[in-house]
């Protein structure tokens, strides 16, 4: 592996527009959590439906979260108001404006049918409102965007099974298979059957893992499930072994400091792993997760970390090529990518 480049250091000061001007990929953001109250509202008008609060801001004092299962029941009832195909347009475009204007030039997006078909709706009507919004990405918002399709853990693994079934037809629209929900009480193993069959589809594999749930879950994410990137893995930091085989492996980290803050999954941003997650060589990156609902987009996310943990120049380098080396992309889209962030680099 080459050995990256060592970076020019940068005052406290300029360090924001350090973090706002580098190119950065985001690969840990679930759409339905980019669903701000106002577009909620809008969206709800837009189908005649009620909503449980009276006002936007009702909706943000609603937004305090004692854990991740307190966060995802409000989640489910913010994604009712999500009924047609130009509804789930409408909710990734916002975010991609969202994104580019925190530079990020590659996305990766989480989304789930099994919500929505929950309630009433098709999977095609979820996969083809957000796959023309990835196509229109490029032209309108500057940036690459992929779909990864996460199957709810607190569902059976036959259900699994039959939202892969239910995607079959859509296929070439959804690059890779993910995990997500609630964690404890489901570990990974749960869905041995469906990921290996999803692997021989040929999508790549992701689960969110080591979130609230225990280090083994990260160990059986890698060794049953066989994904390649692990979605936040920070209680991976509670078992040395573990994190030896994430740095030998290479194995990508997709971390969320504002989600772990909100979720309470540390007390304060001044005690989260990041920063020692990089001086121990993993392939750690920041990412928003749920950015309407924790408090920040990944900008924010990388701002408030730096700031609590006093990370430079140098870690900010490594997190946004992190986040290229660790994407589906191609090698080429992938050298381009990270050319402009060393330009950035080069000139600031
Ligand atoms: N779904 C949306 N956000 C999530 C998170 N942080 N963990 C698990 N499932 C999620
Ligand atoms: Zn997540």
């Amino acid at each position: 592996m080459k050995p990256v480049r060592t970076v020019k250091p940068v005052s406290p000061e300029r360090m924001p527009a350090l973090l706002r001007a580098m190119p950065k990929a985001e690969l840990h953001m679930h759409i339905e959590g980019s669903l701000e109250p106002e577009q909620m509202f809008a969206l709800a008008q837009r189908n005649q439906l009620a909503l449980a609060w009276p006002s936007a801001a009702a909706v943000r004092e609603a937004y305090v979260f004692d854990n991740l299962q307190s966060f995802l029941d409000i989640y489910h009832a913010g994604t009712l108001v999500l009924k047609t195909e130009q509804d789930f347009y409408d909710m990734a475009c916002a975010y991609f404006q969202r994104a580019q204007a925190d530079n990020v030039t590659h996305t990766e997006l989480f989304f789930d049918t099994q919500t929505h078909t929950g309630h009433g709706l098709s999977a095609e009507v979820v996969v083809n409102g957000l796959h023309r919004a990835c196509m229109d990405a490029p032209e309108k918002f500057g940036m690459t965007a992929a779909l990864i399709l996460c199957f709810l853990r607190h569902l059976s693994e036959e259900a699994a099974f039959e939202c892969l079934e239910q995607v079959q037809p859509l296929r070439d629209k959804i690059v890779g298979i993910g995990l997500a929900s609630s964690e404890q009480g489901h570990p990974p193993e749960k869905f041995s059957k469906v990921f290996a069959r999803a692997r021989h589809l040929g999508y790549r594999l992701v689960a969110h893992a080591g979130e609230e749930g225990p280090a083994s879950y990260i160990w059986s994410a890698l060794d049953v499930l066989k994904v390649e990137r692990i979605d936040h893995g920070v209680q991976s930091m509670t078992d040395s072994t573990l994190m030896q085989r994430l740095v030998q492996d290479r194995i990508p980290l997709t971390v969320c400091p504002l989600s772990n803050l909100k979720l309470r999954v540390y007390p304060s941003l001044t005690q989260h792993s990041i920063g020692r997650m990089l001086d121990a060589g993993m392939v750690a990156t920041i990412n928003s997760d749920d950015p309407a609902y924790f408090g920040g987009y990944i900008n924010e996310n990388f701002t408030q970390t730096f700031a609590a943990l006093q990370l430079g120049a140098q870690q900010a380098y490594q997190l946004a090529l992190n986040s290229f080396n660790a994407s589906f992309m191609d090698a080429t889209e992938r050298a381009r990518h990270i050319e402009r962030l060393d330009a950035v680099f080069d000139t600031f």
